[in-house]
């Protein structure tokens, strides 16, 4: 079918912030699931980083971005977005978002990890993703050149030369037959990785896809070997791994190992608030040591963190435990992609007609090591970005008829021992430590699982998967969250962005 609607693939805060700033030019937003379900914005705790307080500056938050990203930072991107971030928040406020405040009405901001300031736009304490989603959601709904197709996935690209043509859909579930969708123009925003690896703190689609059919369609990757692992990621046995925000250790929560010893305060001058990499790597190291490291936060919160934290006392009470009387079990757990489809400023990729924002962007915000909360930020500004481009790029157009999706049962259905496979992969060889040995072992892992794939939706993973394992391979150094145990420093001659095909790391 033929649309002028601009298709925006995704349904989390960079999807949402883009239809409402291209309304009323029509918008077709393809959504895996009910609108806010399953999307990693809304599972977002900690909140929005922006310097909203007299004593802080949008410069210090652009240095505090260069330094956490390790050497790859593009200085002149976390200028810009830390330049906006305040206007971003007063935005979202007009729109309704309740962020906390304090009685004189001064945004409440949390503390997180490498942040020189306590400077974390939060809501409900641990609540900013989800309230921030359901106040756009309620804004979305109610701007008619918005259609939402909930329950149906994008699948891949079509191309005429380098120009993106449209978008292959199917239902999610059941599966369906797939429709091709001509469009001018596509935004993804439909989020990032974690669910490639067995161990995420991602909501259960999110494995991906997305960038692995942008580069099944020739779109430029940059920086996949950069992935952030959360170092607090409730260990009690869900799949996903329910978080435990970094703003618990902002006040004062502190780590500790089943012999009771408080371990990061020998690893590094900042204990349990160093940089997230740092932080991840120790807990890992506890972790196959047998020690059990557990987030305490009884002394720091008390009875408070059933009250402040509300998602946190949650996932506890689900697996029985009181964090007001025992420590939460803690594992690292794949959380952040850093990389993605290459973006410039416009957030337009390497193909024309094809932007992106959110976490299936790599824009040159986050470096090696994405500063904590920057998630949100950038999605928001990328966002308002890749629409504005999108506007002036293309001709108006006038209303448009809802597109009308007549799905035939039948279609791929996706082979989960498979997908299963490729996780445990992930997990094994291409997580916080790697070496030459486990990542060839995980390449070659991929390939076979790839041969053995006969669905869209499991080639994207692979496509991706293959990404990130061959990146990190070539990159023979450690940097932020690439660490390799056979090259344990940086070095100094590679503190460059990486820029792949998919054609190339298939080469690798
Ligand atoms: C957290 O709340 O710990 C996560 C924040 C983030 O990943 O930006």
């Amino acid at each position: 079918m033929k649309t002028e609607r601009i298709v925006i693939v995704g349904a989390g805060m960079g999807a949402l912030y883009a239809a409402l700033t291209l309304a009323p030019r029509p918008v077709l937003m393809i959504s895996p699931e009910t609108l806010g379900e399953g999307a990693s914005s809304t599972w977002a705790q900690g909140g929005v980083a922006a310097a909203m307080a007299e004593s802080d500056s949008p410069e210090a938050h652009a240095r505090d971005t260069v330094t956490a990203g390790a050497g790859t930072v593009d200085s002149d991107v976390a200028s810009m977005v830390t330049r906006d971030a305040a206007a971003f928040i007063l935005d979202l406020t007009d729109l309704g978002t309740p962020f906390d405040r304090d009685a004189a009405g001064q945004y409440v901001m949390s503390r997180e990890a490498a942040h020189s300031a306590a400077r974390v736009v939060r809501v409900k304490g641990d609540q900013a993703g989800r309230q921030i989603m359901e106040t756009l959601i309620a804004k979305v709904r109610a701007t008619p050149s918005v259609q939402v197709i909930e329950g149906a996935l994008a699948t891949g690209l079509t191309t005429d030369g380098d120009r993106v043509t449209g978008v292959w859909v199917r239902r999610a579930e059941p599966s369906s037959d797939k429709v091709l969708i001509e469009t001018p123009a596509v935004l993804l925003a439909g989020g990032g990785s974690g669910g490639l690896y067995a161990h995420t703190t991602n909501p259960p689609r999110i494995r991906g896809q997305v960038i692995g059919f942008a580069a099944r369609a020739g779109a430029v990757i940059a920086d996949p070997e950069f992935v952030q692992f959360h170092p607090t990621a409730i260990d009690m046995g869900e799949d996903p791994m329910p978080l435990a925000t970094e703003a618990l250790r902002g006040e004062g929560a502190i780590l500790i190992n089943r012999q009771g010893e408080r371990f990061m305060t020998g690893v590094h001058k900042d204990a349990e608030l160093a940089p997230r990499d740092i932080v991840a790597r120790e807990i890992f190291s506890q972790t196959q040591a047998g020690n059990r490291p557990m987030l305490d936060t009884r002394a720091a919160l008390g009875e408070e963190v059933l009250t402040r934290f509300p998602a946190v006392a949650e996932a506890c009470a689900r697996a029985g435990l009181n964090p007001v009387e025992q420590p939460i079990p803690v594992a690292v757990a794949a959380h952040y992609h850093m990389g993605g489809v290459d973006t410039d400023e416009h957030g337009r990729s390497s193909l024309s007609r094809l932007w992106v924002c959110g976490e299936a962007s790599s824009t040159g915000l986050h470096g090696a090591n994405r500063l904590a909360s920057n998630g949100l930020l950038e999605a928001l500004v990328y966002a308002r970005k890749a629409a504005e481009d999108i506007a002036t790029s293309l001709p108006d157009a006038p209303a448009q008829e809802e597109v009308r999706f007549d799905w035939i049962d039948g279609g791929e259905m996706v082979d989960e021992a498979l997908v299963s496979e490729l996780r445990e992969t992930m997990n094994a060889h291409v997580a916080v430590r790697r070496n030459a040995a486990g990542l060839k072992t995980a390449l070659a892992d991929i390939a076979r699982i790839e041969a053995a794939a006969d669905t869209e939706t499991m080639r994207n993973m692979t496509a991706t998967a293959t990404l990130i394992a061959a990146a990190a391979l070539e990159r023979e150094e450690s940097r932020g969250g690439h660490f390799r145990d056979d090259f344990p420093e940086p070095v100094p001659a590679l503190a460059h962005r990486t820029k792949i095909t998919l054609e190339a790391a298939m080469a690798t």
